[in-house]
């Protein structure tokens, strides 16, 4: 593969930090604790890590309200912690992808604290300051708009009143973000996962957002509003294209976008001339319904809208999303896993996805996350996504000496990386194979993707490479289905048996079972 950039051959796994290993006791993961992980992440066959936010922060949303771009949080330890993982990492061949928060800081970050000092602050224009508030709502609850007392004007936060939103017209603001992206690529990190993307700025009128029709009740109060005006803004992109310029000086990085738009929307994403992020990530199968119409529909319409050149990305999962096992069921986690890593391009695995990690229900009194504690009960918590990495059967599973900072699964005893490594037909060695067989089939990660089909509860495609062909066979149903099928071979079921069995004539698919088979 050496034909393409890195990071288009790469899975990338994202790890919450807090929650993969603790090393100090102190229940909250760390940097020292990850070092100690790597070698796990080699034998996954993964490629890259990104790792959500570890600056420091007063962590009123978990690190995505940085006080500091510059230096890592005590938590997580040392910028010297912070060298050693990166040395580890690129000795082992894997790369290091950093969370940048550019759309808003902490409210304890010097420059707020210098914006809201005095009208007559230098830094007053970096945030969003204005004598009256509009209608815009915070994606956290309640308007979006918080009174200052000292100042008497208000200022805009799309999250949470402790993340006020900076004002990306401002060019000090570009100038001093982009040195910051400088700063850690110079450190050598090889990419950014940029939050917020589409959100960066702001309706230079401050017009007021119409009123969202499909609005009903129970549904978060952020949704009662079209975000028309502070949302997905035209001027974004060239906001995006100068980041892109900025890691376009060091050789070898990525840009990944946090984008959730229509795929219409989304695409505008990778710049023109493709010079805009790499990778604006594709939420769609994440937000698919799970049925075989649906997903070939999410598949093709995300097809049919990549620009001439732009490079395709699937996630099923992330920090802020129910996990997949819970979303589909624990029994259909596998072929999840297939769909996923049989799909063109660059893929991104969410910590504990290999283990069909499940959604904890945390308990009321055990609620941290802001999302939850500011709207109870309306789904929006993503504590049961972020719980604790269960290593092995022991008391905190392994992940920390302490209590952690979220409780375990119930199930972690039977569901942990030590019982799944000596079960050979579980799904951790299920996502291992798959993985491998995109080092050895590079049809599966650049070849075309053809005839993608739904027939009832099955899911098809075919993937052809100048050497090799596949056809993947997705059972999204749990009756087996029948097949007419001559002449394949089979190369993997997500079941882990029937491996080089070949095929012929009618072929029996059993339910929720997924199967790549190599054509001749
Ligand atoms: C992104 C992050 C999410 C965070 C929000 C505000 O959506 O993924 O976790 O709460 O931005 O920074």
């Amino acid at each position: 593969m050496q034909d393409f950039d890195w990071w288009q051959h790469s899975v990338i796994y994202e790890i919450y930090p807090r929650s993969f290993q603790d090393s100090n006791r102190d229940g909250i993961g760390d940097l020292s604790g990850m070092a100690r992980r790597l070698d796990y992440l080699v034998g996954l066959g993964i490629d890259a890590i990104w790792i959500s936010p570890i600056f420091p922060s007063p962590m009123a949303d978990f690190g995505y309200d940085v006080a500091n771009y510059c230096e890592i949080d005590p938590i997580f330890g040392t910028l010297q912690d912070f060298d050693r993982f990166l040395e580890e990492a690129h000795h082992r061949g894997l790369r290091v992808i950093l969370d940048f928060v550019p759309n808003h800081t902490s409210d304890q970050h010097p420059w707020f604290l210098e914006s809201r000092s005095s009208l007559k602050n230098p830094k007053r224009d970096w945030y969003l300051w204005r004598d009256q508030p509009n209608n815009w709502l915070s994606s956290f609850g309640g308007s979006g708009w918080e009174f200052d007392e000292k100042t008497g004007q208000y200022y805009y936060h799309s999250f949470l009143k402790q993340q006020p939103d900076l004002n990306w017209r401002n060019p000090d603001v570009k100038a001093a973000m982009y040195n910051i992206l400088r700063f850690w690529l110079r450190g050598g990190v090889d990419g950014f996962r940029v939050d917020v993307m589409w959100l960066l700025i702001k309706d230079d009128q401050f017009r007021d957002n119409p009123p969202n029709p499909g609005y009903r009740a129970g549904l978060p109060s952020s949704h009662q509003l079209l975000p028309v005006y502070n949302s997905d803004r035209p001027e974004t992109h060239s906001l995006v294209t100068e980041m892109r310029a900025v890691l376009d000086e060091f050789p070898g990085r990525v840009l990944i976008g946090e984008i959730y738009l229509p795929v219409q929307q989304l695409v505008t994403y990778y710049g023109p001339d493709l010079k805009g992020a790499q990778l604006p990530f594709n939420f769609h199968l994440l937000q698919c319904a799970w049925n075989a119409e649906a997903l070939a529909h999410s598949i093709l319409s995300y097809y049919d809208a990549l620009p001439a050149g732009a490079w395709p990305n699937w996630v099923l999962g992330n920090h802020d999303q129910p996990r997949i096992a819970s979303r589909i069921g624990a029994a259909m986690a596998p072929v999840a896993a297939m769909l996923l890593l049989t799909l063109p391009g660059t893929l991104t695995l969410y910590y504990g996805e290999e283990l069909g990690m499940t959604n904890v229900p945390i308990p009321a009194e055990q609620v941290q996350d802001p999302a939850e504690k500011n709207e109870p009960g309306l789904g929006q918590g993503r504590d049961p996504e972020r719980t604790p990495m269960p290593w092995d059967a022991s008391p905190s599973a392994g992940f920390t000496a302490g209590v952690p900072w979220l409780p375990l699964g119930d199930d972690y005893p039977t569901i942990n990386v030590e019982a799944l490594e000596q079960n050979p037909s579980s799904i951790l060695h299920l996502y291992r194979h798959l993985i491998r067989l995109r080092r050895t089939s590079p049809a599966l990660v650049h070849g075309k993707l053809k005839l993608v089909a739904a027939d009832r509860h099955l899911l098809s495609f075919q993937r052809e490479g100048e050497k090799e062909r596949f056809l993947v066979l997705l059972n999204l149903g749990y009756d087996s289905v029948q097949l007419p099928l001559v002449n394949a071979t089979v190369v993997i079921s997500t079941y882990l048996d029937r491996i080089a069995e070949s095929v012929n004539g009618s072929f029996e698919i059993r339910p929720a079972e997924g199967l790549l088979l190599r054509l001749p």
